[in-house]
């Protein structure tokens, strides 16, 4: 690689592709694609500490990559590929456990969440999924990891973690540094939006799935819950506007500031309206492409293929270094 900086960032393979996850992250990554070297993997690994249906698993985990092309990720400018097909995410997660504290895995929120959602199954690997994905940072001596603010936490620990283990053996790891966006890094359910958008929501009409068709997605925004105010601003207990309010910036560029004063003393039903439209013509080249990726399975193959051989090579040179410092035996040649 050349002298570019080196960002790394990941989505979970579970549910299904939504607005949140693509004004959050996707779309910042294809900003950023011209501008830094980038790694972007389907983490297969992570979305198992849930239990999945493995034929849908596998289906869904193309469909995500052919989505990552749809929406722009160019295969030629990026390395993308499947988690679980670079082993060395497994291996650098197991040593980086043994540098790793009960007590700061026991403080994240992502885990005390999907521990109360899936009190049947609180596994271990739900406990430990901050490793995985610092491993997945780290393999890469990232710089930069574009994500949404949910995932702000998860990339404190990867610090801390890469800091630990740098003051016991020298620079082994850059510390990476989070990519959130100024608008669109939390995107709250259309039903419920004191809570974020979230892919796994068992109700459909809380998050708009980049699949949904258009006429789909005008109705979600229509039913989305407001409040009986009627004005067209922040403020408190306005959060279902304020939510359509970001959702209609980081779709089109204008300012909230901008929208605030477009929209004052007009009512909800217009502003509804154009904030689906918006959506609409957002997503529409999206779903066109993907229609066309998606019957392409060769093309996508070969995609993946080649991410993961690219992706190997620099993971191994972090890993082997990794394995010399804490002591192991090189392998015989
Ligand atoms: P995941 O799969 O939940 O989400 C993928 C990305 O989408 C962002 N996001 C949102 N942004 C705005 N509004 C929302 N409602 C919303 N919901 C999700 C997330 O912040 C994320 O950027 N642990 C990660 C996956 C991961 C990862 C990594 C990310 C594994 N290894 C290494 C970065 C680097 C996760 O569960 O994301």
């Amino acid at each position: 690689m050349e002298e570019k900086k080196v960002i790394f960032s990941g989505i979970q393979p579970s549910g299904t592709i939504t607005l949140g996850n693509y004004l959050g992250a996707v779309k910042n990554w294809v900003e950023l694609q011209d501008e830094y070297n980038c790694l972007y993997s389907v983490v297969d690994m992570h979305s198992i500490t849930v239990r999945q249906n493995p034929a849908e698993l596998r289906k869904r985990c193309v469909e995500f990559l052919c989505m990552f092309m749809a929406c722009g990720l160019d295969p030629e400018k990026n390395i993308m590929y499947f988690q679980s097909h670079v082993s060395a995410h497994a291996e650098l997660a197991w040593v980086l456990n043994c540098y790793t504290y009960m007590g700061e895995l026991s403080r994240m929120t992502q885990f005390k969440d999907k521990s109360a959602k899936h009190s049947d199954n609180i596994n271990a690997g739900l406990f430990t999924y901050p490793v995985l994905m610092a491993a997945d940072i780290l393999l890469y001596q990232t710089d930069l990891v574009p994500v949404g603010v949910d995932q702000k936490q998860h990339i404190e620990i990867t610090r801390d973690i890469a800091s630990r283990f740098n003051a016991l053996y020298g620079d082994v790891f850059k510390i990476p540094e989070p990519y959130i966006p100024k608008v669109g890094a939390k995107i709250m359910s259309l039903t419920e939006p004191t809570k974020k958008m979230s892919k796994s929501d068992p109700n459909p009409k809380g998050f708009i799935s980049l699949m949904d068709d258009s006429t789909a997605i005008a109705k979600k925004i229509k039913g989305a819950v407001t409040d009986s105010d009627g004005r067209i601003c922040r403020g408190e207990g306005k959060e279902g506007i304020e939510n359509l309010m970001n959702i209609l910036s980081s779709t089109t560029g204008e300012s909230i500031e901008s929208i605030e004063e477009r929209f004052a003393g007009r009512g909800y039903g217009e502003f509804k309206s154009e904030v689906a439209e918006a959506v609409v013509e957002c997503l529409r080249p999206v779903k066109a492409r993907y229609d066309e990726y998606i019957k392409d399975k060769a093309y996508v193959e070969s995609v993946y293929k080649k991410g993961a051989e690219q992706a190997s090579r620099i993971a191994y040179k972090t890993l082997n270094k990794v394995y010399k410092k804490v002591g192991f035996v090189p392998r015989a040649r």
